[in-house]
């Protein structure tokens, strides 16, 4: 599939940038976020949890001794997509391209000020199941003339299961990489495997896994179909395998099959003797909530974590970014008239990404998504579940929650924001 990646000019981004919502006013970002305050002592290794559940793993002197030993420490964390929309805080690296947010943190030495720690401090990040992603990287806080967007950085934010190391990935490259291709899409000795969990059921696969010749023996008509279909080449068994571990293989392939954004009908599972049936619905873009059961993601919220170090005091945040290949019309809101100091952002349902509007102010003072400015196209998923979120802080308060389904053509909404009090505001926001 050819992906064709459009890039926002720099500096055009930025000129645009300047226009919009936040920028106007002129005032320090992130000020409504709540901080938590820690006092430890900087000469003790000392772990702090944070009411997010964040662990924060901070060595003996990472931070200036003074005089009393004590060091005040702030922590802040950005996790929801509510806290995202309220700060106007946006999912969009310096490109203009969005990022899938793992969570957004900052840890600042309130008694020195420093800028830099003297030994990176540790965040173990619960990981929300629902949006887990095995590829994040570490993004830090890009200024760019006042205007705060996100740079990546070369760290990558590792994932861990529990208190071990998550090991999905290293069984498959360990036992099945010698036959499976790890890019999931090409065949090799073996099949590609690319969203297999959507075609096999849970145990069919740890059954063959195991034991395919066992299955083939016990007349399976799937397994004996597939042997034909390789020339009865023997695939190894792994009894040795519990069944947690093949789990966790195949937990792996389907998030890899996700961030690689496999898709349904790419790869063939149709033998020519057995017409398999996809066991599950699968949307055009993601792991579909109806086969989270049935494979994928952990239910325990606590199950994963991301590991991200920081190093400064900036904030750092964890992210994917989204390659994104088909393409649809821009996505436009017209308002019923002009609201003042109005901010609008659009948010996925089934994503941790908000994305910022823009009034273009010169003519008919229509709203364009960031990154459908001066655009044809643009690269956006089809049929994606999302909610236009308008808010207006004038002397009285208006604000309006859009549900809408991307189409290809025509994303042109128009609505008008209704009177209501913050208060009801946020908590619609906190149901996002
Ligand atoms: C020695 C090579 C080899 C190794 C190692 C191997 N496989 Fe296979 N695999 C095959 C072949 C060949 C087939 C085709 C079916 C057959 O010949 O039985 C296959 C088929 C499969 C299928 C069936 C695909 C479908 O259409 O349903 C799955 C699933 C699978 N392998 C998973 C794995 C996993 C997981 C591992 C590692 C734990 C692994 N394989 C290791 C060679 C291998």
């Amino acid at each position: 599939m050819a992906s064709k990646k459009q890039f926002f000019n720099l500096s055009y981004f930025i000129i645009l940038l300047i226009c919009f919502d936040a920028c106007k006013k002129d005032e320090p970002i992130f000020q409504n976020i709540n901080h938590q305050d820690f006092f430890i002592s900087c000469n003790r290794d000392t772990t702090l949890v944070s009411s997010e559940g964040v662990r924060i793993i901070i060595k003996a002197n990472t931070f200036q001794c003074v005089s009393d030993h004590r060091v005040h420490v702030q922590f802040a964390a950005i996790l929801d997509k509510s806290d995202m929309v309220l700060n106007r805080v946006y999912t969009i690296d310096r490109n203009g391209d969005m990022l899938e947010s793992g969570g957004m943190f900052q840890i600042q030495d309130i008694t020195t000020g420093a800028d830099v720690f003297n030994k990176p401090i540790q965040l173990l990040v619960p990981a929300n199941p629902k949006y887990l992603n095995f590829n994040m990287a570490e993004y830090q806080l890009a200024k760019i003339d006042g205007i705060s967007v996100w740079a990546r950085t070369s760290n990558t934010a590792r994932i861990s299961k529990g208190e071990g190391a998550l090991n999905g990935k290293e069984l498959f490259k360990q036992n099945c990489a010698s036959c499976h291709n790890a890019k999931l899409r090409d065949k090799l000795t073996g099949p590609a495997l690319g969203n297999v969990h959507l075609f096999r059921s849970k145990q069919w696969l740890r059954d063959f896994t195991k034991d395919s010749q066992a299955l083939i023996a016990k007349g399976d008509s799937t397994a004996i179909c597939l042997w034909y279909e390789w020339n009865k080449s023997v695939m190894t068994g792994f009894k040795q395998l519990t069944d947690n571990d093949i789990d966790q293989i195949y937990e792996y392939i389907a998030n890899q099959s996700r961030v690689m954004e496999i898709g349904q009908d790419e790869i063939k599972y149709e033998t020519e003797c057995d017409l398999a049936k996809r066991i599950s619905k699968y949307d055009s873009f993601g792991v579909d909530t109806s086969i989270v059961e049935n494979y994928t993601i952990d239910t325990n919220s606590m199950t994963y974590r991301y590991e991200l170090a920081l190093q400064t005091k900036n904030w750092a945040n964890i992210d994917y970014l989204l390659n994104v290949y088909t393409r649809i019309d821009p996505i436009t809101v017209m308002l019923d008239k002009s609201y003042e100091n109005t901010s609008m952002a659009l948010v996925f349902q089934n994503r941790n990404i908000v994305v910022p509007f823009y009034q273009r102010l010169e003519s008919d003072g229509k709203f364009v998504l960031l990154n459908s400015i001066g655009k044809q196209q643009i690269n956006f998923p089809i049929d994606e579940k999302i909610w236009i979120v308008a808010f207006s802080e004038a002397s009285e308060f208006r604000y309006k929650v859009e549900e809408y389904t991307t189409k290809k053509v025509g994303n042109n909404l128009k609505f008008s924001l209704d009177s209501m009090s913050k208060e009801q505001f946020i908590q619609e926001l906190k149901k996002l």
